[in-house]
């Protein structure tokens, strides 16, 4: 048995996944691991390389280092699209698979990606899927990059994120190597009408029933 629990957060593109993994390992006292991150630090070598991130990019995430991760320029939409593509190469998730079981091994964890409940921790204590329509997570990002909703352009700007948000979710919900999709035993919350604090204190009711029945 792990030293403590591991709570998969998975879900589409700016769901609020981080936002909601980092408060529930907070208030749990687990680690957090932002699982995208490392995608993004591989998108973003393969970029740095001159290198078209749908070309194999194995190499880099075998070489992936912590300072990779803690690079300031991987929240780019040009590095998430680039995250995506080296996220299709089975070589790529491969690579990439013990660093996340071994980040939970000695105190447990929580963990937020697109295959954490499915592929990573199949067996995890705690499956959470956190989601919202198209329109909501793309004005989340939005405001989350600064943007200002009522400049001049901004439904323009919204429309071109909505997107490239979509074809993101699309892309990474059909490849064949851990697809995104819904465990048949995560509790999904759609969060459309809910705020960052009243998915979180869902989330941690649902959370504590869920380990007062697997860790008693
Ligand atoms: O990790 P993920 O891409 O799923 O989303 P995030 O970066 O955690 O959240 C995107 C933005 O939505 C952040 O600015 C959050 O403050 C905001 N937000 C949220 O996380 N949850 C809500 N229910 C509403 C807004
Ligand atoms: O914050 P946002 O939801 O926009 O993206 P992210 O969680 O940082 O993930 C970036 C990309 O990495 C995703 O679009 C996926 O293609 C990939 N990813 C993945 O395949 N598996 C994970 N566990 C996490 C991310």
């Amino acid at each position: 048995m792990r030293g403590g629990p591991v709570i998969a957060v998975d879900g589409p593109a700016a769901a609020g996944k981080g936002t909601l993994a980092r408060k529930l390992a907070e208030a749990l006292g687990l680690p957090y691991l932002d699982t995208g991150l490392l995608y993004r630090a591989v998108g973003r070598l393969a970029l740095d390389e001159g290198q078209d991130p749908a070309q194999p990019a194995q190499q880099f995430a075998e070489r992936l280092t912590p300072a990779d991760m803690q690079r300031t320029d991987l929240r780019t939409p040009e590095v998430a699209q680039a995250a995506s593509k080296v996220a299709a190469q089975p070589a790529v998730r491969a690579a990439l698979v013990e660093t996340q079981r071994r980040f939970a091994a000695e105190r447990g964890a929580v963990l937020d990606g697109r295959d954490i409940g499915t592929a990573i921790f199949p067996d995890a204590d705690v499956k959470l899927f956190i989601t919202a329509s198209p329109a909501t997570r793309t004005r989340r990002r939005f405001l989350q990059n600064g943007g200002n909703p009522d400049a001049p352009d901004a439904q323009a700007r919204l429309r071109e994120m909505e997107e490239a948000l979509c074809a993101r979710d699309k892309a990474d919900a059909s490849r064949d190597s851990a697809p995104m999709c819904i465990a048949d035993d995560a509790y999904v919350i759609e969060t459309d009408t809910l705020d960052a604090q009243a998915v979180l204190a869902e989330a941690l009711r649902f959370t504590r029933e869920r380990l007062a029945v697997t860790r008693g």
